[in-house]
This record gives C-alpha cells, structure tokens and sequence, in this order.
C-alpha cells in the first residue's frame, strides 16, 4: 500500500440509545464537551494527521451535522457588520477552506461494518481512516497522527489500542497476536469481549482504525454478527487473513463520550485544560468541597 492516508470516514448513523433523552432528536456526535461537538474533536484530529477529505456516513438527524461543517451565511455576516472578528474566526475555523467534507447515508442502522462500507465508493480504493467521534481522545501529538505514522512505517492497516484494567476486557475487541515491540502488535486475532479469564491479552480496540481498501470486501461477505449487525471487527478479521494487521497502543488518554460517564469526564477534565475556562473551573471546583 504506497498510498498516503488522506481520508477518513466518521460513521455517525447510530441510534445513539445510551445517551437517550439527549439524542432522541440529535446526533450523538453534536454533544459538546465544554464548547465543541464531538465531531469537532474528531474532525480536528484528522486534520491534525494531514488528513484533508472528511466522509461523514449519517443517518436520520443528520443536519446538525452538515450545517456545523457548512458556511454560516447569516452569522458571519452579522459578526464582520458587528466587527466580532475573534468570534468570526471561530466560527470559520470550524471548516478550513483547504477541507473538504462530503455526506453520504446510512439508510438503515446496520451496524458499524455496514456504515464504513457506505463510504467504499467514497474512499476510491485508497487507505483510509476511520474515527468514532463519541471516543474522544487527547494526545500529543494526536492519536490518529501516530497512527498514521505508524502506517507510513508499516503500509499496513493500524488499529488503536490501549490497556484497559483486567475487569474490563468484556467491554473491548481484545487483540491477539505477536509483539513487535511495547507499543505495536502484529494481530492474529479480535476476541469481542471476552471475560477477564478468556481475554488473550490486555490491549482493548479503541475507536480510530486506518485501513487498507480490501477491508471492504470483508466487510461485505461477512454474514450478520453480533445483535444482527455488519460488525467492523468481523471485516477486519478477514482482512487478517489476507493481509498485516497491526495493534498500536497510542500515547494519549480515550474519553468514551457514548457513555454518560466518560462524557461527564471528558467535560470536566477538558475544561480544567481550557485556556479561558480552566483557571476559573478549578476554583469553582474547589469551592464545591464535595
Ligand atoms: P455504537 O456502538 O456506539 O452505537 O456505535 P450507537 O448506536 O451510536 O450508540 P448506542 O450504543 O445505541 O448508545 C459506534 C459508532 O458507529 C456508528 C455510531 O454513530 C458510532 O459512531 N454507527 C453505528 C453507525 O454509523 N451506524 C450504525 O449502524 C451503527
């Protein structure tokens, strides 16, 4: 694979049902943590990884989405009458003109894998990028450029790992197979959510993958999985067969924003690094005394 990864795919057409009340009308993906929706972050970071094509696969509610990313007309008018011009700044940063972003439907909820396929088309038979934006992370540099470092090292697919704690392997795709070094495995195998005693290693599946093109021939020949949907891990475990897989345990922290909880933390440890917002947040912390 001699190709440079210069796109990415942000599946965001699921349900969203952990988040319910909050998503019944919106996507999961526009919460904001502290002043930016998830997709933001996420958008950012592919960028960050040189990354300039952004393929959004959505779903029902997916306005919020196409507007975020397009030109607010009647707003930054008002703000250049206004003479705003940090606000206007923020505002356009949203869409660097060098960034392209296209839309394409999921027209049905059919799983992950089915939502990547979607992009196939999209995707032109380079490698590319996949990035769940409810897993916000926070690196330096960020995640998906080590990945794609990585990639340019090994021309191969990467996934993203990190080790999660013992009694939480039955959250997490836990990756098999041989170490190449602390920090790169070349996988064998995906155990879904394997209990504590079954788990063959530590390493968990977070949700930023590159891959090569031949996965979507995988994804489309597996037969339904788990819960009657086209998992991604099954395609990737085709993909195994055929070609290097490898697992990198990136440098940084996963907030697991579908969650309530790793939302409210991401919310409460991203404020307290805000440059306007921290130093003001950690005061009114303290004077919680919880
Ligand atoms: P999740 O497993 O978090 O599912 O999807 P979900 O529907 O979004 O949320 P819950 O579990 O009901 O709360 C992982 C990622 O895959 C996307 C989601 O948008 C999310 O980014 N996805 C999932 C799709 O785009 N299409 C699907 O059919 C399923």
């Amino acid at each position: 694979m001699k190709q440079q990864v210069r796109k990415a795919i942000f599946p965001v057409a699921g349900l969203g049902t952990r988040f319910l009340p909050a998503t019944k009308a919106q996507p999961k993906e526009m919460l904001p943590v502290v002043d930016k929706p998830l997709i933001q972050y996420a958008v950012e970071e592919a960028y960050a990884a040189g990354i300039r094509e952004m393929i959004f696969v959505t779903g029902r509610h997916k306005r919020p989405i196409e507007d975020h990313f397009d030109m607010a007309y009647e707003l930054e008018h008002q703000m250049e009458e206004a003479g705003k011009h940090e606000m206007l700044k923020v505002v356009r940063s949203v869409k660097p003109d060098d960034m392209e972003c296209v839309f394409v439907r999921q027209p049905k909820s059919l799983g992950l894998g089915h939502a990547v396929l979607c992009g196939e088309k999209l995707a032109r038979g380079e490698p590319f990028a996949v990035l769940l934006a409810d897993d916000l992370m926070v690196g330096e540099p960020p995640v998906l450029k080590q990945m794609v470092e990585v990639f340019n090292e090994w021309r191969a697919s990467v996934l993203a790992v990190q080790e999660v704690p013992e009694e939480h392997t039955k959250r997490y795709g836990i990756v098999a197979g041989s170490l190449v070094n602390d920090s790169l495995m070349e996988v064998t195998a995906i155990v879904e959510k394997p209990a504590p005693e079954k788990a063959p290693s530590r390493w968990g599946v977070a949700g930023r993958y590159i891959l090569t093109p031949g996965v979507f021939d995988e994804i489309r020949n597996q037969p339904k999985g788990v819960g009657g949907e086209i998992q991604l891990t099954d395609g990737i475990a085709g993909l195994m067969r055929r070609e290097k897989v490898f697992a990198f345990k990136y440098k940084g922290k996963r907030y697991d924003c579908g969650s309530k909880e790793g939302f409210l933390e991401a919310n409460v440890e991203l404020a307290l690094t805000h440059p306007q917002l921290g130093e003001w947040f950690r005061g009114y912390l303290k004077s919680l005394n919880v």
